[in-house]
């Protein structure tokens, strides 16, 4: 009998996004191959930002590099009140969040979200322009390796003094490998990168997580050190 398309093995992201061609994320955004998208903000950021009883910044400026769809960035938009930048490289993934970003503020002027079509690693705001809060939500996983300590630098050089760093620590799995969705992480990976110029001020399995993030993510909070 012939193979039916529901005996096919489904794409992951790994099998599509390659660490030497960034157009490979377009790629993934065309065929739909996008697990990462919850369609909704994390409950992980979600509880960072309203019950974590952190002092986090209510005005200026935030950030989400590799912001998908923009779900997160809107409800950081909406939630704190910071004017949220969103970095992106994918068109298709900007011009969904670009619509989203439209919706939010159709619905709530007082929103401040916007997004750009830019590299991370390449991103170099003066020093004025430094961010209040930075999150991060399988951007860590979404980048190659070899580039994992260039992340730590920019984190440091972005987050302003005092500022936040948020990151979802996901997907954690044991044992680690380095095989996708697009590349395994351990919470020790962000360790090394973040202790020389950020304090951790909370570090925990959130109380609640979305289906696909269940036992295998911790949400931890860095502060810059001035
Ligand atoms: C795994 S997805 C996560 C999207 C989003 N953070 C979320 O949780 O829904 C990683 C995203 O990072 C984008 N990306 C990859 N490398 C990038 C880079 N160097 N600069 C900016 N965005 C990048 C990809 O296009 C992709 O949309």
């Amino acid at each position: 009998m012939a193979a039916q398309p529901q005996d096919q093995p489904q794409l992951q992201p790994k099998d599509i996004v390659k660490p030497d061609d960034q157009s490979t994320w377009e790629t993934a955004w065309q065929k739909g191959v996008t697990p990462w998208d919850a369609g909704d903000a994390q409950p992980s950021l979600k509880e960072a930002v309203k019950s974590s009883g952190l002092d986090l910044p209510s005005s200026g400026r935030a950030l989400v590099p590799g912001c998908g769809s923009g779900y997160d960035l809107i409800y950081i938009a909406q939630a704190t009140g910071l004017s949220c930048l969103g970095l992106e490289i994918a068109e298709t993934a900007i011009k969904k969040a670009s619509q989203l970003i439209d919706e939010a503020k159709a619905k709530n002027s007082n929103i401040f979200a916007s997004i750009s079509n830019q590299d991370f690693f390449t991103f170099n705001p003066s020093e004025s322009e430094r961010f209040d809060l930075v999150y991060d939500h399988t951007f860590f996983c979404a980048i190659p390796p070899p580039t994992r300590k260039t992340w730590g630098t920019q984190m440091a050089a972005l987050v302003k003094p005092g500022g936040h760093l948020i990151v979802i620590v996901y997907p954690i799995f044991s044992p680690y490998t380095p095989e996708g969705p697009p590349y395994y992480i351990r919470p020790e990976h962000y360790e090394e990168l973040l202790a020389p110029n950020f304090e951790k001020i909370l570090d925990k399995v959130p109380e609640v997580s979305s289906p696909s993030h269940v036992d295998k993510e911790r949400l931890v909070v860095w502060k810059r050190r001035v």
